[in-house]
């Protein structure tokens, strides 16, 4: 089978530089959704039409398996799959796409191959109880026999609540004789795909219809409004998934995956998560409100607590992050690690069972096990030029406020005193300190204020 995927409109009401088929929805280029879809139906070709934005939209979508055909100028959807024309294989039939029709499913059009067969031409119809500004279709004896385009159409058609999805198959050799005989005698002076269907008639080919399995698979992108309206209803459906794989979501229209979600038994996760990229949940987890997760793993019984911010990172069974931790590419923590709040980390690893628990920076680091941050503790990891690693052995216990400067090593069960700013090696078991000695001013006296008032600091 070929598909043709019309993408060369210009989306003027998006208001926007970006070319309408980029528009993101779930992170991935509206066109990439249809794409996907092409590919999952097993097309032996897929083509492309694309005409505004130019080479920006070839070059936004991966595929060495896909044909580019350049419309230019945008003479009408009839005109547009001409210039796919040459790229058809005319043995199998060809289905047409629209790269701004996103949510359109595989069970869906495997119906609408279905009902076409081999040598009927295929229409995808809705009903709507609002038709106005679609095509109609004109049924004689429940036979369709055209499409009239609302812009041509008089009254009594326009009273149809049939509509044309846009998306339609036929016989490839066929297609190629109707569009050749096309005219753009009508309303918007452009070439209809849509008079294929009369075309057909003449020539004695039936012409079948399905239904989608819901409407808003038909639905197309033409404002910024429409978009939003279809991005909650692509996370709703994910949702709903989530949900009948025994993922439990505290609220179902709270949820952003952008990518690809994939959760364990027993994960739970609260409210306005953003999943973005490959995420995948151990059983047990939770993942607490507000967190952002990209392109990670989470062990099992994890838990991450609210307004977390996780990129690039593995996080081991059992572990405690949160809130408000940032764990940046690179961080892997291993089992029952604990991460608190106002931590950061980049390009560290910690063994099973250390702490960082408050208001660290731990960049380019290795933590062994059982190993004690205390708060306030920076790794100076960047010199301005380069940037150096920190090793912290095995039970090592690092005191609050403390500064490494790298290259360092912290020896296994050392002991930092808080307030250390180390610049060498740490030895193993001992207690390192750096400290000015404490002192008292015994003839200090605070400066008095002014004339009858009250010493400077007293309120
Ligand atoms: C089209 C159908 C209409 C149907 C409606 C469904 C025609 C003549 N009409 O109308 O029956 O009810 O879709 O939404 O087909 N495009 C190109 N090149 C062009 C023109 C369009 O690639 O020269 C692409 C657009 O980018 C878009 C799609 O084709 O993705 C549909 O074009 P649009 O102008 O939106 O079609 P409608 O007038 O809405
Ligand atoms: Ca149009």
């Amino acid at each position: 089978m070929n598909v043709v995927i019309l993408a060369a409109g210009m989306g003027k009401r998006m208001r926007s530089d970006l070319p309408k088929v980029l528009h993101p929805l779930a992170g991935q280029p509206l066109l990439a959704h249809v794409v996907d879809c092409a590919r999952s139906l097993g097309a032996a070709r897929i083509v492309v039409v694309y005409g505004h934005g130019g080479d920006l939209v070839p070059r936004a979508i991966d595929g060495s398996d896909l044909c580019w055909a350049l419309q230019a100028p945008q003479l009408g959807t009839g005109h547009a799959v001409m210039q796919a024309l040459a790229h058809l294989d005319a043995a199998g039939p060809t289905l047409v796409l629209y790269g701004d029709v996103p949510l359109i499913r595989r069970e869906t059009l495997g119906r609408l191959i279905a009902a076409a067969g081999s040598d009927r031409l295929g229409l995808l119809t809705v009903e709507l109880d609002d038709p106005s500004g679609y095509g109609r279709v004109v049924r004689e004896g429940g036979r369709i026999v055209r499409i009239v385009e609302h812009k041509d159409a008089d009254p009594a058609t326009r009273a149809i609540r049939e509509v044309n999805t846009g998306i339609l198959v036929a016989p490839t050799a066929a297609l190629a004789r109707w569009l050749g005989a096309l005219s753009n005698d009508n309303a918007q002076k452009e070439y209809y795909l849509t008079d294929v269907v009369a075309a057909a008639v003449h020539d004695g080919v039936e012409v079948a219809s399905a239904r989608p399995v819901d409407v808003v698979e038909t639905l197309g992108v033409n404002s910024k409004a429409q978009l939003a309206a279809l991005e909650r209803a692509f996370q709703g459906r994910l949702a709903q998934r989530l949900m009948d794989e025994g993922v439990q979501l505290a609220d179902p229209a709270r949820l952003d995956v952008r990518g690809e979600l994939t959760c364990g038994r027993d994960v739970s996760i609260d409210v306005n998560c953003i999943f973005e990229g490959k995420v995948d949940i151990g059983d047990g987890a939770s993942i607490g409100a507000h967190c952002v997760i990209r392109d990670t793993r989470i062990g099992a019984g994890a838990q991450i607590l609210p307004f977390t911010l996780i990129e690039n990172a593995s996080i081991g069974a059992r572990a405690r992050i949160g809130p408000f931790a940032r764990l940046r590419p690179g961080t892997e923590l291993g089992e029952e690690t604990h991460v608190g709040n106002f931590v950061e980390m980049k390009n560290t690893r910690m063994a099973a069972k250390s702490k960082a628990n408050h208001l660290s920076y731990l960049g380019d680091t290795v933590v062994g096990e059982r190993v004690n941050i205390g708060a306030g503790t920076i790794t100076c990891n960047y010199d301005g030029a380069s940037k150096h690693q920190t090793v912290i052995e095995d039970d090592a216990f690092i005191g609050s406020d403390t500064q490494l400067v790298a290259p360092v090593r912290v020896g296994r069960g050392a002991t930092l005193g808080a307030g250390t700013t180390l610049t060498r090696d740490a030895p193993e078991d001992k207690l390192t300190l750096s400290r000015a000695p404490q002192t008292t001013v015994e003839s200090w006296q605070r400066p008095a204020g002014k004339a009858g008032g009250k010493p400077a600091g007293k309120p």
